[in-house]
C-alpha cells in the first residue's frame, strides 16, 4: 500500500519506543484512559478556538473534552476510524449539529474570539463565514448557475447580473468544473455526475468567500483527476482561508494539511504537524492507525 511511504514502518518496535518517552508512557494506556491530547493542539494564530468540547446525541456522548485550535491560513486534517466523531466535531464549528434533534454541544467554541454558540449569533451569516462541503454532494434543485449564485445573492455579496456572472464563473473555474458546464449553466445541478455535483458544491461554498471551509470527506466520490484538482484548490484557498478537512485518505491528509488531528472513540488523541503524525507519531493509538493495525 502506498501509505507505507508515509509511515515510519515498525517505528514502535520496543527499541524505538524507549527513545520516545511519550509513546512509551502512552503505550500502557487503554483508550478509556486517554485523558490528555498529546502534541500541539494549540496555535497562536487561532482562527477557530475550541476548548473542552463535549457533544451528546441524547444520552450518548460522541465527543469527549476536545480542545483544539485551527489557525489562520492553515489546513488541519482530521483522521481516525469510522465512528470516532470526526463529522460530529466538524459540524460543531458552524452549528450544523443544531439541525440534528437531540444533539447537544457543550464547551467553548470561538471564531475570531466570538462565541459561535452565543445567544445573539445568527446561524445564516455564521454559515456563510464558516462554509461546509459534505461527503455526499447536495446541490440545490436549481440550475447550475443558480446553485453558485444563490449564496452571493442572499448574503448581499452581489446583485447585478454582471457581478454574479463573474462570481459564478470564477467559483466554477476554481472548483475545476467550468469547462464541463459553461455551455449548460441553465441546466439542473442535480443532472450532473456525482463528482461534478461535488465540485459544484465546492464552487457554491467558495462563492460566498467564506473565512473558514469545513470539508467532510470531500473527495470520496471523485476520480483521481478531480481529487487532484480539489487538493490543488485547498492549497490555493489556504492563502486566504482556514480549512478543516476530514479524510479517510492518509495520503490526502499528508498532501494537503499542515497539522493532523487523530480522533479515537470521541477523543482527540494527538495533534501534531502532519509530517510528525505520519512519520513519528507520539501516541501509540495514532501509530497503530497509520500503520493500518486498526480502523
Ligand atoms: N444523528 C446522530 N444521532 C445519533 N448518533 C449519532 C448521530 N450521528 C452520529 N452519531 C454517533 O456519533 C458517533 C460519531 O459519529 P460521526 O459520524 O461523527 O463519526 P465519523 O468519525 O465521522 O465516522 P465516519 O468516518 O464513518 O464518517 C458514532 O457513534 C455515531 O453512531
Ligand atoms: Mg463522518
Amino acid at each position: 500500500m502506498t501509505t507505507m511511504t508515509l509511515n515510519a514502518g515498525p517505528a514502535v518496535a520496543a527499541g524505538d519506543q524507549a527513545k520516545n518517552p511519550a509513546a512509551e508512557q502512552n503505550a500502557v494506556k487503554t483508550n478509556a484512559e486517554i485523558v490528555k491530547t498529546v502534541g500541539q493542539p494549540f496555535s497562536d494564530q487561532a482562527k477557530l478556538r475550541m476548548r473542552n468540547v463535549n457533544v451528546f446525541y441524547g444520552e450518548t456522548q460522541a465527543i469527549h473534552d476536545v480542545s483544539l485550535d485551527i489557525g489562520r491560513n492553515e489546513v488541519v486534517a482530521m483522521i481516525g476510524p469510522s465512528g470516532c466523531g470526526k463529522s460530529t466535531f466538524l459540524r460543531c464549528l458552524n452549528r450544523m449539529n443544531d439541525t440534528i434533534e437531540g444533539c447537544r454541544v457543550e464547551g467553548e467554541l470561538t471564531l475570531d474570539g466570538e462565541a459561535i454558540y452565543g445567544p445573539k449569533v445568527d446561524v445564516v451569516p455564521l454559515r456563510a463565514r464558516v462554509g461546509m462541503v459534505f461527503q455526499k454532494p447536495n446541490p440545490f434543485p436549481k440550475s447550475i448557475y443558480d446553485n453558485v449564485a444563490y449564496g452571493p445573492k442572499i448574503h448581499g455579496i452581489a446583485s447585478r447580473r454582471a457581478e454574479l456572472d463573474e462570481i459564478v464563473e470564477n467559483s466554477l473555474r476554481r472548483a475545476g468544473l467550468w469547462n464541463e458546464v459553461k455551455d449548460r449553466l441553465d441546466k439542473p445541478g442535480t443532472g450532473l455526475s456525482g463528482g461534478q455535483q461535488q465540485r459544484l458544491c465546492i464552487a457554491r461554498a467558495i462563492a460566498v468567500s467564506p473565512e473558514v471551509i469545513l470539508m467532510d470527506e470531500p473527495c470520496s466520490a471523485l476520480d483521481p483527476i478531480a481529487t487532484a484538482r480539489i487538493e490543488e484548490l485547498i492549497d490555493e484557498l489556504r492563502e486566504n482561508y482556514t480549512i478543516a478537512i476530514v479524510t479517510h485518505s492518509m495520503q490526502q491528509a499528508a498532501r494537503v494539511s499542515q497539522r493532523t488531528a487523530y480522533f479515537h472513540l470521541g477523543k482527540l488523541v494527538e495533534v501534531n504537524d502532519t509530517e510528525t503524525v505520519f512519520t513519528n507519531p507520539e501516541h501509540e493509538l495514532t501509530e497503530a492507525y497509520i500503520t493500518g493495525r486498526f480502523g
